[in-house]
């Protein structure tokens, strides 16, 4: 059985995390996880903290502390956010530990001594009152492709675009507004035009990608690749492992993904078995999957494979299911500018599912898409409608009128068994949408699914029956809570507290995605709680 090998972004450890980056990359991930391991496949999903590089420098100037401490600060903050919202992973490193650091400079010399990286001295911004060089956010000005004002020195936020300092028109200092000047400096570049056919190949055989994610990578390299420097004149970051290169570090998008080997590294250290990460990075039949927000795209579907290439020995990306962004009104999601809905704030005030199941039902997987707090409560309020009282009345039914006694009837009717076959043809289109990073897909069919249940519920009037046909009346609750058994099985993948809700409410042991459609209850139902709670426009604030 081939071994999937999940990542999801390393999120930067320079601020919480928001809902932007749940939509983007980490509950996709999870639920694919969830899925692949209720599948019973030998599937990871590795992450952890991005440590270096600008962002972070430029965050701990502007909190007023060190690199270090801002770093230890979020860590903290996006380990227990992630586990708080159910975002579950097998390893969550921390790019600045010291296996990190060796790992990348391996890789860094590796590729230098076959040639891919080379030395060369340019002019480069310098600020005369910061005395530093600016790269990256250092440096803003207008981007020279879409004329966006506020572009920084290594990307434009707007369009996506790859920048460099020198292309930015009107540049400025981003410490002190100031108007930069010119210095050399010598800095290491990686030679992508090398791999460029192999690239272009590549990329063309995978046919199943998401178009956005080929397309762009495609267009991108038919724009022209160009060497990249990949180290920078900072003080935070791993250091490049060059005598001549003292002061300068890595690149942070050179050592970040590198981080999901490291971290890889780290979990089979962690197990005690320092070999284990090599059955996952160097078996060409593991399925490498990147989740990923879409301005990542450049990174992992064309520098990052580039690396891999030059190294040689470690595995491609199978698929980068990159998503689009998820927007809160007119602008996307933003630490650095300070516009978002920050996760560990939400999860303060409500429980995580609601907000898993307004973003997955949600999931900017085609296009971008809208979050707003009266969608939250349209989607927190259906979630109650449906799943909540289909569970809740047939518990109740069952608690009340059957001292808590259900069983699956063996006597079932046309009607019975039409609403519990559907549950293996749900299984299996809802296996068929996850296998294909269709996740919107996959939930809206588990909720049609509930939604037959209550069908099914009104129809058949077990407060009817109560009176009528007591034997029916068990066996149509025997029905319902046979489907709420398999959907605690179902949901999981999405709702993990609420499949957890169930179970304990059951009393269920575990169960296997391929036992769904086939679990029976035979049980005495214990306390029954409302899975969720209902709200109005006054409960947000
Ligand atoms: O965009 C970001 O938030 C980056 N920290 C993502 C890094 S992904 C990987 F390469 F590590
Ligand atoms: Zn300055």
């Amino acid at each position: 059985m081939a071994r999937i090998l999940v990542t999801s972004a390393l999120p930067y450890a320079n601020g919480r995390l928001h809902f932007g980056h749940l939509a983007g990359a980490y509950l996709p991930a999870d639920i694919y996880t969830r899925f692949k391991k209720l599948q019973g496949e030998d599937v990871i999903h590795i992450c952890g903290t991005d440590e270096h590089g600008a962002p972070i420098t430029f965050a701990a100037k502007k909190e007023g502390v060190s690199p270090k401490q801002l770093v230890d600060k979020y860590y903290r903050i996006i380990c227990d956010s992630f586990e708080r919202f159910g975002i579950k992973f097998d390893n969550f490193s921390r790019t600045s530990l010291p296996l990190h650091h060796r790992v990348s400079r391996e890789f860094f010399l590796n590729l230098y001594q076959k040639g891919y990286i080379f030395d060369k001295e340019t002019d480069q911004y310098y600020c005369e009152t910061d005395k530093s060089f600016l790269p990256d956010r250092y440096i803003e000005g207008t981007c020279p492709y879409c004329g966006y004002e506020a572009a920084r020195g290594d990307q434009c936020e707007e369009c996506g675009r790859w920048l460099e300092p020198a292309m930015l028109l009107n540049p400025h200092c981003t410490l002190c507004g100031g108007t930069p000047v010119k210095r050399k400096t010598k800095h290491w570049y990686f030679d992508l035009p090398k791999f460029e056919d192999k690239l272009v190949e590549w990329l063309q055989s995978k046919e199943d990608w998401k178009p956005n994610v080929r397309e762009f990578a495609l267009g991108w390299i038919r724009e022209g690749l160009v060497p990249r420097p990949i180290t920078r004149d900072l003080d935070w970051g791993v250091t490049v492992p060059l005598d001549e290169a003292k002061g300068k570090v890595l690149y942070v998008w050179f050592d970040a993904p590198i981080g999901y080997v490291s971290s890889t590294m780290e979990w089979a250290l962690k197990q005690g078995k320092h070999e284990l990460w090599k059955d996952y990075w160097l078996d060409p039949q593991t399925k490498l999957i990147h989740f990923i927000g879409k301005d990542n795209i450049v990174f992992h579907a064309i520098i990052w494979p580039a690396v891999l290439m030059g190294h040689g020995e470690f595995v491609l990306p199978d698929n980068i299911p990159a998503n689009e962004y998820l927007l809160l009104g007119k602008g996307k999601f933003s630490t650095s500018r300070g516009t978002a809905l920050w996760l560990d704030e939400y999860l303060d005030k409500y429980p995580a599912d609601p907000l898993r199941y307004t973003l997955a039902i949600n999931l900017p997987e085609t296009g971008d898409t809208e979050f707003t707090w009266e969608l939250f409560i349209e989607r927190n309020n259906e979630l109650a409608d449906v799943l909540g009282n289909f569970v809740h009345r047939t518990l109740m039914f069952v608690h009340r009128y059957m001292g808590g006694k259900v069983r699956t009837p063996v006597d079932v009717t046309a009607e019975d068994l039409t609403l519990l076959r559907k549950v293996e043809a749900t299984r299996d289109e809802v296996a068929n949408a996850i296998d294909r990073f269709q996740l919107k897909k996959g939930i809206k069919l588990i909720m049609e699914l509930v939604r037959e249940g209550n069908r099914y519920f009104d129809y058949q009037k077990p407060w009817v029956l109560r009176k009528e046909d007591t034997e029916r009346a068990k066996a149509v609750m025997g029905v319902c809570a046979t489907l709420i058994a398999n959907l605690s099985v179902l949901v999981t993948p999405y709702l993990p507290f609420t499949g957890e809700g169930i179970k304990n409410m059951l009393n269920l042991p575990e169960y296997k995605w391929d036992d769904i459609g086939k679990i029976k209850v035979d049980t005495t139902v214990g306390e029954v709680q409302p899975l969720f709670q209902k709200l109005k426009p006054e409960d947000i604030p």
